[in-house]
C-alpha cells in the first residue's frame, strides 16, 4: 500500500477534514492568540494548509511542528498570493500583458518562484486568468486583458513558469488558475456582483483560459467568489464537476477563494454551514480557504448524509497527491533551503517594466527628451511614490526597494536639474500644493506629470463608476498644462483612466500601471530613449465610462455603426470607437506594412495555412514592432466577431530594415461553439487581418476559403 492509502485507512475524520482546511498564519492574523491557536490546530492535525506565511526560517519551524509533533506528520501545504514577483516586484498583470511576449511572461514566473520557493512556498495562488472588459472592476488589474487566446497563452506561460518542469524540485510552485469563472463580468463591475451569461459566452470567452491552464498542468484552480445566474461557483457543480473534471479531466486540486464556503450562506443556496460544506465538497472543491464551513460542517453533513465518507476521501486523496507532487513527503523542507541560480531578478524586472510601457499619445519630436535638456519639472501625487510602484499585489515586496520616477529619473539624467513637487494627494481635495507646483514647471524646460491612481485604488474591492483621474489631479494638470510648456504625463493606474481631455492636451502620454521594483529605471529607459518603447494595449481604452464595455472582438450588427447617422448601431453624443483600440501603443519607429500573403487560397480541415507580410522601418530609429493576426469568418451558423485574435508576433528592425513576418494557421483552430455548443469547423471564407492593433482603418486584408 503506497503511503496515501495507508493514511487514509489511519485516518480520523478529523484529520481527513484538517487536510481540507486552509487557514492563514499569524503573519495574517495578528496576535499571540491566534498563533498558538493555529499552533495547536496543525499539531492536531486540523490544518492541512496554511495561506499567508512567509520566510525560511518561519516556513521550517511551522513546518516542524506537523512533521514531528502531528499524529501521522503530514506535511503542510504553505501557500502565497505570488502574483507578479515575490520579493522582486515585476509589472501588474494587465501591464504585463501589454509584453505581448510568451517568453517574458515564462520568465518572469519563474523568478517569482525562485524567490518565493526560498522563503519557504509551495503554492500560489495565480495565475489569474479572469477576462475584463470592464475597467470598472479593480481586479481587472491582476489579470491578462480582454482577449480570451491572449489569456490562453497567459495561462500556458505562467503555468510553465511557476510549476517548471517538475512540480517536486526546490523551485517550483504549484500554480492556482483563478478564478473560475466570469468573475471579470460581474454586473456593472461591481465587485462580488452577480454574473449573467450565455453558456456560449462562458465557452467562447471565459472558459478558454483554464482550459489552456489545464491543458499546461496547472496543480490547482480557484472558483470565483461570484454566481453566474444564480449558482455560487463554489457551488457550481455543472462547470466544476461536469466541465472541468468531467470534461477536461482536471484531476488536480480545487481551492475555495478566501471565506467563499460559508458565504454560500450569503448567497442564499445553503441553510446552515453543513448544507453549505456539502454543496462545496460535492461540487468538488477540496479545500476551504479560512472559513471553517469544512471542519465546523462536514462531520455534521456527514452524519445526515448529505456527503459521503468516500467524497471527503477522494478529496483528501487529491490533496494528499498534491503533497506528494510536490516532493513534501520525501523532503518537507526542500523549497526555503537551496538558493537558485537564477539570473538577476532585478534587471529582468526593468527589461519587463520597460516593455510594459505603453506610449499612448505623442505630438511631434518631444519624445526621446532631448540628451541636452537641462531642467525638468517632476510633478504629481506619484512622482516620488516608490510604495504606489508595486501595485496592489506586491507580495513579500517593499516599496522601499522599489525605484520612483524621481530616482530614476535622476539617474538616468544626472547633467539635468529635476525639480519635485506632488502638488497635490491621489485623491484629497486639498489645492494648497498647486501654486508651489506650477512656478517649478513655469522655469522648467518640459515638466513630466505623474498622475493616476495609488494602490488602494485597485485589485479586489476597488471598482470605482468615475474613471477619470481621481482627487484633484485634474486641476493640477490643467494648471500645468495653462502654461504652454511641454508636458509629458506618467499615468499609473491598474486600469484604463478615462481622461479624454488630457489625451487631447497633453504633448505625450505613457500609461505606466504599477511597473513594479524598477519602474523608475524603466521610465526613464523609455522617456530617454535608451529604450525604445514597444508596450501595446491588452485592453481596450474606451473615451468614457458609458461605452463600457468595450472590447475589439465585437460581433456584427444588422445596422452597422455609420457616424452621425440614426438606426445604426451607434451613440447619439460620441463615438463608438475607443480612445484607443487593443494592440495600441506607439513607438519613437514608424513602421509601415505591405504585401499581405495567405498561401493556398483554400485549404482544408487538418491542412495549414501560411500567411507573410513585409514590414518596414521607415524611421530614424531601430525599434520593435508587433503585428497582430486576426480572422472574421464571413459566413458562419453562428454569427463571429468582426475581429478575432489568432496570433501575434514581434520583428525588430533598425533604421531603413525591411523584414518577413511568418505564421502558420491551422485550419482547426478556426473552429467555434456551434450552434450546439461544440466545436465546429465550418467551410466558407475567412478574412484575414493583420495589423499593429485592431484599428480597423489600419489592418491589411486578405481571403481564404476553408473547403470541405
Ligand atoms: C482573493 C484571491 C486570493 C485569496 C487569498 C481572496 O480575497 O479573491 O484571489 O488568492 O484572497 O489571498
Amino acid at each position: 500500500m503506497n503511503r496515501i492509502n495507508k493514511w487514509l485507512v489511519a485516518m480520523t475524520l478529523e484529520e481527513k477534514v484538517g487536510q481540507l482546511n486552509m487557514l492563514a498564519s499569524s503573519q495574517a492574523v495578528t496576535g499571540p492568540g491566534n498563533r498558538r491557536a493555529v499552533e495547536e490546530d496543525i499539531r492536531a492535525g486540523r490544518i492541512g494548509s496554511l495561506l499567508n506565511l512567509w520566510g525560511g526560517n518561519q516556513a521550517r519551524a511551522v513546518q516542524r511542528i506537523a512533521v514531528d509533533e502531528s499524529r501521522l506528520g503530514i506535511p503542510l501545504l504553505l501557500t502565497l498570493d505570488v502574483i507578479h514577483g515575490h520579493r522582486t516586484i515585476f509589472p501588474v498583470p494587465l501591464a504585463e500583458a501589454c509584453l505581448f511576449d510568451p517568453d517574458l511572461w515564462e520568465k518572469t514566473a519563474r523568478a517569482a518562484a525562485a524567490e518565493a520557493t526560498l522563503d519557504g512556498i509551495a503554492l500560489t495562488f495565480a495565475p489569474m486568468l479572469d477576462v475584463a472588459r470592464d475597467p470598472r472592476w479593480g481586479r481587472i488589474v491582476e489579470g491578462p486583458g480582454e482577449d480570451p487566446w491572449v489569456a490562453s497563452q497567459f495561462a500556458a506561460a505562467k503555468t510553465r513558469g511557476f510549476q517548471g518542469d517538475d512540480l517536486g524540485a526546490a523551485h517550483s510552485l504549484a500554480a492556482v488558475a483563478k478564478h473560475l469563472c466570469a468573475y471579470g463580468a460581474v454586473t456593472a463591475g461591481r465587485e462580488y456582483a452577480s454574473a449573467d451569461l450565455s453558456d456560449r459566452t462562458l465557452r467562447e470567452i471565459y472558459l478558454p483560459p483554464f482550459s489552456a491552464a489545464v491543458a499546461a498542468g496547472t496543480a490547482a484552480i480557484m472558483p470565483a467568489f461570484i454566481d453566474i445566474a444564480g449558482v455560487p461557483m463554489t457551488a457550481n457543480a455543472p462547470l466544476l464537476q461536469g466541465w472541468l473534471r468531467g470534461q477536461l479531466g482536471f484531476e488536480g486540486v480545487l481551492i475555495s477563494d478566501y471565506n467563499a464556503v460559508a458565504e454560500l450562506l450569503n448567497h442564499g443556496v445553503a441553510k446552515d454551514i453543513a448544507e453549505a460544506a456539502a454543496l462545496a465538497l460535492k461540487a468538488g472543491v477540496d479545500i476551504d480557504m479560512m472559513s471553517n464551513a469544512y471542519t465546523q460542517g462536514l462531520p455534521e453533513a456527514l452524519e445526515r448524509g448529505l456527503v459521503t465518507m468516500g467524497e471527503i476521501d477522494a478529496s483528501v486523496r487529491r490533496v494528499l497527491e498534491l503533497k506528494e507532487r510536490l516532493g513534501l513527503f520525501d523532503d518537507p523542507y526542500r523549497r526555503g533551503s537551496a538558493k537558485p541560480e537564477t539570473g538577476d531578478a532585478r534587471a529582468l524586472a526593468r527589461e519587463a517594466a520597460r516593455r510594459a510601457i505603453v506610449l499612448l499619445s505623442c505630438k511631434g519630436d518631444i519624445l526621446p527628451l532631448s540628451p541636452d535638456i537641462g531642467h525638468v519639472a517632476l510633478i504629481g501625487p506619484l512622482a516620488a511614490a516608490p510604495g504606489e510602484m508595486v501595485g496592489p499585489w506586491s507580495s513579500a515586496g517593499l516599496g522601499d526597494d522599489a525605484v520612483s520616477f524621481l530616482d530614476g529619473l535622476k539617474a538616468a539624467l544626472p547633467e539635468c536639474r529635476i525639480d519635485s513637487a506632488s502638488g497635490v494627494d491621489v485623491d484629497s481635495q486639498s489645492l494648497q500644493g498647486i501654486p508651489a507646483a506650477v512656478e517649478l514647471c513655469r522655469n522648467a524646460e518640459l515638466t513630466v506629470l505623474c498622475l493616476g491612481e495609488d494602490v488602494s485604488m485597485s485589485g479586489e474591492a476597488a471598482s470605482r463608476t468615475d474613471l477619470d483621474l481621481p482627487g484633484c489631479q485634474r486641476t493640477l494638470a490643467e494648471k500645468v498644462l495653462d502654461l504652454g510648456k511641454p508636458v509629458v504625463v506618467l499615468l499609473s493606474s491598474g486600469r484604463p483612466l478615462v481622461s479624454p481631455w488630457l489625451f487631447e492636451r497633453a504633448d505625450a502620454v505613457l500609461a505606466t500601471w504599477f511597473l513594479g521594483s524598477e519602474a523608475g529605471n524603466a521610465v526613464a529607459d523609455v522617456l530617454t530613449g535608451k529604450f525604445n518603447p514597444t508596450g501595446k494595449l491588452a485592453i481596450t481604452w474606451p473615451r468614457n465610462v458609458g461605452q463600457v464595455p468595450v472590447f475589439y472582438g465585437q460581433r456584427p450588427t444588422g445596422r452597422p455603426t455609420k457616424a452621425g447617422e440614426r438606426y445604426t448601431s451607434s451613440y447619439l453624443d460620441l463615438p463608438v470607437t475607443p480612445q484607443f483600440p487593443f494592440g495600441h501603443g506607439l513607438s519613437y519607429s514608424r513602421f509601415t506594412l505591405s504585401d499581405l500573403r495567405c498561401s493556398p487560397s483554400c485549404a482544408k480541415p487538418g491542412e495549414s495555412v501560411e500567411i507573410s507580410l513585409m514590414v518596414r522601418n521607415d524611421s530614424l530609429a531601430d525599434g520593435e514592432a508587433t503585428l497582430f493576426l486576426f480572422v472574421r469568418d464571413l459566413v458562419a451558423s453562428v454569427a463571429r466577431p468582426l475581429l478575432e485574435l489568432k496570433a501575434f508576433r514581434k520583428i525588430a528592425l533598425s533604421v531603413g530594415e525591411q523584414g518577413w513576418v511568418n505564421w502558420t494557421l491551422p485550419i482547426d483552430s478556426l473552429n467555434f461553439v456551434g450552434l450546439d455548443l461544440r466545436p465546429v469547423l465550418e467551410p466558407g471564407q475567412f478574412e484575414i487581418h493583420v495589423g499593429q492593433s485592431a484599428d480597423p482603418g489600419e489592418l491589411l486584408t486578405t481571403i481564404f476559403e476553408l473547403i470541405p
